[in-house]
């Protein structure tokens, strides 16, 4: 191989690390852009439920599902996330006011997704995912399930109604746990 050769093909090896240097540079800011600008952060509630007693005893018991406003005006939503449905279907909250879900699994691993929001994570059979939100706008959002949970995963999925404060205090203030699912 001529001492020319070597050059060229020298040139051409240091080109292409610079644009693999820069290509995983790039990829780099846009986890640090996301993860600072957009919230996107790992999940780091860690903590377990015993899967198989949900309806039972305790928080995820039928009639502690759904909104449930806390003395101090924050709400908080339990949510079970089964084959093929989310308990409720349809999730009352106001605008305005502090959120925080708490969703869990009795079998497989499913999906927890606001859309319109950076809400997303998994809900692992065993664990409690919980999220604390806060939503400005009193608007709909859909809530897929985005984690496939069998042949029925993509008909799995809810609602959340988003409401005015005076809307949500008129409409569902009176109840120990608010739902829109009829
Ligand atoms: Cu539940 Cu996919």
């Amino acid at each position: 191989m001529s001492e020319l050769t070597r050059d060229v093909i020298e040139a051409s090896e240091r080109r292409w690390a610079w644009v693999v240097a820069a290509v995983v540079g790039f990829v780099f800011a846009v986890i640090i852009f996301t993860s600072v600008h957009c919230a996107a952060q790992p999940p780091s509630n860690v903590e377990t439920i015993d899967a198989s007693r949900l309806h039972l005893a305790g928080e995820f018991m039928e009639e502690n599902l759904g909104t449930a406003v806390e003395a101090d005006g924050s709400v908080t939503v339990r949510v079970i996330a089964q084959q093929y449905s989310f308990v409720p279907s349809c999730i009352v909250v106001p605008a305005k006011t502090p959120v925080v879900f708490r969703v869990t699994s009795p079998d497989v691993v499913h999906g927890f997704l606001i859309t319109n929001t950076n809400i997303n994570t998994m809900v692992i059979p065993g664990f409690i995912a919980e999220v604390r939100t806060r939503f400005e706008k009193p608007r709909d959002h859909l809530m897929p399930c985005h984690e496939y949970c069998s042949v029925g995963h993509e008909g799995m999925w809810a609602k959340v109604k988003v409401v005015d404060q005076e809307t949500f205090a008129k409409s569902y203030g009176g109840q120990s746990r608010a739902s829109c699912a009829g």
